[in-house]
């Protein structure tokens, strides 16, 4: 493989917690982010669906039944009834041993619903530069409100232009390449990331949608091409990929120069590129 060939302003690789520090406390959870800060990540990831009274909130899935105790869609609950779920116990039953049954599931950091404001909050009082990866979710059913409310809320975090410090602490990251272009109509300083699960004949010499600066292939697209990294850096694109928990995936990354690591275990991730 070729050796990395590091894109100008991106002096090391960078380590995101998807959907927190997913591994060590149930996903898309204020502890879940506290926990990735604490760990050292670079930024977060996370999820973001509009609520049916105009919420926007960080969940993956569309339903709600697999990381909380409620059943049905996001886009058909209000943030109230949302509020009253738990999204954090499926976690502790999946993850809870005989020996050690865990009880941390009364914390309400690790069971509440978690807003994309609060998300925000608590990255302003970091006390440090931590990003946001912001992965807007099936954004064709709203015909452009999530991306609409996402930039007014970013807006009033003054987190939609760059400043002396550089770019946004934020970029937007999307499947759907009209979901960047609407962002990039309303906010063009945020970064978008174009997410792949495939590599199609189009990206395969390291071409974006017009306008989009980062690439973000899953992990296997390098298993498969591990020359894509190079292509899209001799391009002037970043790459950012997801979603590297396997230790021999970050060696591959490494190796290949990506320029950011999507992680579910950013500490280890960190420790194994000694950054930790
Ligand atoms: O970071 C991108 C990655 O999260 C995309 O896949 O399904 O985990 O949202 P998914
Ligand atoms: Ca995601």
């Amino acid at each position: 493989y070729p050796l990395r060939d590091r894109t100008p302003g991106s002096s090391r690789i960078s380590v995101v917690a998807h959907r927190g520090a997913s591994e060590d406390a149930p996903e898309h959870t204020l502890a879940a982010y506290r926990r990735a800060i604490e760990d050292g990540a670079d930024a977060l990831e996370c999820d973001v669906r509009l609520t049916a009274d105009g919420h926007l909130v960080c969940v993956h899935d569309r339903r709600v039944n697999r990381t909380s105790n409620g059943r049905g869609a996001v886009s058909a609950l209000e943030l109230a009834d949302l509020a009253a779920l738990d999204f954090g116990s499926w976690k502790e039953d999946e993850d809870a041993t005989w020996e050690a049954p865990d009880r941390q599931h009364e914390d309400p950091e690790r069971t509440s619903v978690l807003t994309l404001e609060r998300l925000l909050e608590l990255v302003s009082d970091a006390g440090r530069r931590v990003e946001l990866a912001i992965e807007t979710k099936h954004p064709t059913r709203w015909a452009g409100q999530v991306e609409e409310r996402l930039v007014a809320l970013l807006e009033r975090f003054g987190h939609t232009r760059a400043s002396a410090e550089g770019p946004p602490p934020v970029r937007v990251m999307s499947f759907s390449a009209r979901s960047l272009h609407r962002v990039r109509a309303a906010a063009p300083d945020i970064p978008g990331v174009y997410l792949m699960q495939f590599l199609t004949p189009r990206h395969r010499d390291g071409r974006l949608p017009p306008g989009v600066s980062i690439a973000g292939p899953g992990v296997r697209i390098l298993r498969a091409h591990p020359d894509y990294v190079a292509k899209a850096h001799r391009v002037g694109h970043q790459v950012h990929v997801w979603t590297v928990n396997d230790e021999a995936d970050v060696e591959l990354c490494e190796r290949l120069g990506v320029d950011a690591i999507i992680t579910n275990r950013p500490k280890q991730v960190r420790a194994q590129l000694g950054l930790g």
